[in-house]
């Protein structure tokens, strides 16, 4: 049945599933030549919420074809440890992603961890050489989330330049690089953060609304303009009615009725992080073949003898 709410809803299962599918065909392709991406996840510590995601991508990745290859240190790993971990990763060719999972036990240096990570394996993009490739418009791989949200756009909106969209949060995983691709795909672009005087009134001018605070339903109606394409990034576990509900930052239920278009919680934003990821393997082991030293004479020799 297709009631007029429902076809507000942007389905982020249903567009990463397509993603999914056009990874999956590629990375065959680029096996059948020999070379099959694979991803290296490294993970540090107990955090619950850490191994589940960790989980999905393992399994995520197994499905597309992807090769993955799972690192778990204890918790009281130390960061020489870890950098040594991340160094092996580096220097193995067959090693085309790496990742490692946020956050680090509270002794890790976090920054130095991913300035640690060879930034044409960074498939997180987090390491400043991409960070900074971003901001200027440069072809580099690009973090998972907003590269998320700005594939359900484009398939919600098409063309985007000209409109107005309002980032609301700031964290580099997510608001900064956000508003960075909106800006590429010439958006007129303004970040709302803790510090913002008056963010409902500036969010009510905006034609595109990404909510990245990781407050339960922090935005409601009040925040929109009528038409508005809202893309909630927030997962929070809250406790209501006696169960524990994801939600997301934007108050659902209070901003469907305003919204042209809206990604639910659970079923937007985050199915599409694990499928750019997929995306961002395939892309870093296709630019890796590229960018490989050719052959010397001697290993071609002794190919040629070989076959
Ligand atoms: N923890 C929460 N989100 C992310 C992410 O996008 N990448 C990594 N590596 N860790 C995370």
């Amino acid at each position: 049945m297709n009631s007029p709410t429902c076809d507000k809803l942007i389905d982020g299962k249903a567009v990463s599933a397509k993603v999914l599918a056009e990874v999956a065909a590629d990375v065959a392709l680029l096996t059948a030549e020999g070379i099959q991406p694979a991803l290296a996840v490294v993970l540090v510590g107990d955090d619950p919420a850490s191994h589940v995601y960790v989980r999905n991508k393992v399994l995520r990745a197994g499905e597309v074809g992807i090769r993955s290859l799972e690192h778990r240190l204890p918790a009281e790993a130390s960061a020489e440890q870890v950098l040594a971990l991340i160094a092996e990763l580096n220097a193995d060719p067959q090693v085309h992603g790496i990742l490692v999972q946020l956050p680090l036990p509270a002794h890790i240096d976090e920054t130095r961890v991913l300035q640690a990570i060879d930034p044409a394996k960074d498939v997180d993009g987090f390491h400043s050489e991409n960070v900074g490739g971003l901001s200027q418009g440069r072809d580099v791989l690009t973090p998972c989330t907003p590269a998320g949200c700005m594939r359900l756009l484009h398939d919600t909106l098409g063309d985007l330049r000209g409109k107005h969209a309002v980032v609301i949060g700031r964290s580099n995983i997510v608001g900064k690089p956000m508003a960075a691709l909106l800006l590429q795909a010439d958006c007129t672009v303004s970040v709302l953060h803790s510090r913002s005087q008056d963010p409902q009134r500036l969010c009510r001018q905006a034609d595109i609304v990404v909510a990245a605070v990781g407050r339960p339903r922090m935005i409601d109606a009040s925040w929109l303009k009528p038409g508005a394409v809202v893309i909630d990034v927030g997962i929070n576990r809250i406790e209501e009615d006696g169960r524990t509900r994801l939600v997301g930052d934007v108050d659902y239920a209070s901003a469907l009725p305003v919204a042209s278009a809206i990604t639910p919680v659970p079923g937007g934003v985050g199915p599409m992080t694990i499928a750019m990821l997929m995306q961002n393997t395939l892309t870093a082991a296709r630019q890796q073949r590229s960018q490989a030293p050719a052959a010397t004479a001697a290993e071609e020799a002794a190919c040629r003898s070989a076959c």
